[in-house]
């Protein structure tokens, strides 16, 4: 009936006293679908004020009740996937069945969160002072974990729910509270998930959900002195937001140029396959996608061949209809897209595919002998757009990716295992993977970018860790 979605403070969903909202386009349509609240600054106060002292009371609460509550809030949320899976179609173009993949994911993550954390939390150290020179045994040393107090989470549009709840779930089970600002393009869907933790039973004020424009309340957000650590993931916001926040810690994960180094001896076909799932799933709108393929020369043909062969079989339509090609998530982007593929065509990358645009829907398209002149051999199109560069030698692949502004992740196809680990050593991104595409999951293993692409480390386990700090108490003796 186009009325908008209420954002959550204190345990209630609420109007904005501002009276205005913000739209949610249907990037299939490019029709508003939802709307949104647009918070003010003095709600954000309220929410920050409100989670500072839900936090107290939520730290004292025993470890294995915060962990049945996060079990709960995972069960509710496998129950309510399709309500939150439609969401995700019409307000990202996520294909039906990811999107579902994605609601679920995210379950598995709570459940594995509270877990790990049980284990984690539930260990201290315990020193021993004569082990330093000149000590005698008269100090005894505890260490605990604690929590960090409010953590903020800004997921991304491309998985506003399993990227929200990488950060909530680790943030909670640490004994945080969490304020949480979802992208624009996937809120409702984060509004839902958050109704999941809401009826799990949640202390009131523990989650909040503020939802507005990046330019309204974004800076405050991040600059606010009531936070006490950040968790984003997104693109260059990233950076900006690492300069002006205080000194708390940060886990940013921005984005990359994930190459993928074939060789001469690779299995072509699993290298083929592996390029169209990691360069064209979700229409390469995931920071893991592969960005690049740099390809030794003697291969190259067969490889574009095979790779070619593959892209000819991706459907292209509505994400309700789970095409393998869904429309970009905004008109913006689309033209962003259209301005790197426009760009190679001048300088004279090879079509293997011809250009088609209608709308925000972009057909996949792989560009052959691409050159470093050209912005899609070092630029994210975050589009169904894949580039090729031909290589002579093993080094200009890897100095190719060295090059790069990004270091998220990277990926090498040969049957040569140590020529293989060589390679990944050399490489400066956060994670290899040796005969596979680049991806995050399983969501407990560490992922992390190097340079541009990052700060700190992710995965459950590291998560956990960088939302608590250490506490000494020692026992001095007389
Ligand atoms: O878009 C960034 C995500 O962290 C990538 O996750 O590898 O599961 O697609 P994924």
């Amino acid at each position: 009936d186009g009325e908008a979605y209420k954002y959550y403070s204190d345990g209630e969903w609420k109007k904005s006293a501002s009276g205005k909202t913000v739209n949610i386009v249907n990037p299939s349509t490019r029709k508003t679908h939802y709307k949104v609240q647009a918070c003010t600054q003095e709600e954000v106060n309220k929410v920050m004020e409100i989670a500072k002292s839900a936090q107290k009371a939520w730290a004292k609460t025993p470890l294995w009740k915060r962990a049945e509550l996060l079990h709960k809030a995972a069960a509710l949320l496998k129950e309510h996937k399709s309500p939150i899976a439609e969401c995700l179609v019409k307000e990202i173009a996520k294909p039906a069945k990811d999107s579902v993949t994605e609601v679920v994911r995210s379950g598995d993550l709570i459940s594995y969160c509270a877990e790990e954390g049980v284990r984690i939390l539930g260990q201290g150290t315990f020193l021993v002072s004569d082990s330093f020179p000149g000590n005698e045994r008269t100090k005894y040393c505890l260490t605990s974990k604690v929590p960090l107090g409010v953590v903020l989470a800004i997921p991304p549009f491309n998985y506003p729910v399993n990227l929200a709840v990488s950060k909530i779930a680790p943030a909670l089970i640490a004994g945080n509270s969490l304020v949480l600002k979802p992208p624009t393009q996937g809120a409702v869907s984060c509004l839902h998930m958050v109704h999941c933790f809401h009826l799990a039973g949640f202390p009131k004020g523990l989650i909040s959900c503020v939802t507005g424009k990046g330019s309204e309340i974004g800076d405050f957000l991040t600059m606010h002195p009531g936070v006490n650590c950040i968790s984003f993931t997104g693109g260059d916001t990233g950076i900006a937001i690492s300069k002006k926040a205080g000194m708390i810690p940060l886990q940013m994960e921005l984005g990359g140029k994930d190459a993928c180094i074939v060789l001469e001896d690779a299995d072509l076909d699993l290298a083929a396959a592996n390029i169209v799932k990691g360069g064209f799933s979700y229409s390469g709108q995931r920071c893991t996608a592969v960005k690049v393929v740099l390809v030794m020369d003697s291969v190259a043909d067969s490889l574009v061949q095979k790779v070619n062969a593959k892209v000819a079989k991706l459907t292209v339509g509505p994400p309700e209809e789970n095409c393998d090609i869904t429309p970009v998530v905004s008109e913006s982007s689309s033209n962003f897209i259209e301005g790197l593929v426009m760009d190679a065509k001048e300088k004279g990358a090879t079509f293997c595919q011809p250009y088609k645009r209608e709308g925000n829907l972009i057909w996949p398209l792989l560009l052959d002998n691409v050159r470093p002149d050209m912005r899609i051999a070092w630029e994210e199109p975050f589009g169904p757009i894949l580039p090729v560069i031909r290589i002579n030698s093993v080094e200009e692949g890897i100095n190719h990716c060295n090059a790069s502004n990004f270091g998220l992740q990277g990926c090498v196809f040969t049957r040569d295992i140590n020529k293989a680990m060589l390679i990944s050593d050399a490489m400066e991104t956060g994670s290899v993977q040796i005969n596979s595409a680049p991806a995050r999951g399983p969501d407990h293993f560490p992922f992390q970018g190097l340079k541009d692409s990052g700060i700190g480390s992710q995965g459950v386990t590291n998560s956990i860790n960088m939302m608590t700090k250490v506490k000494s108490t020692v026992i001095n003796l007389p």
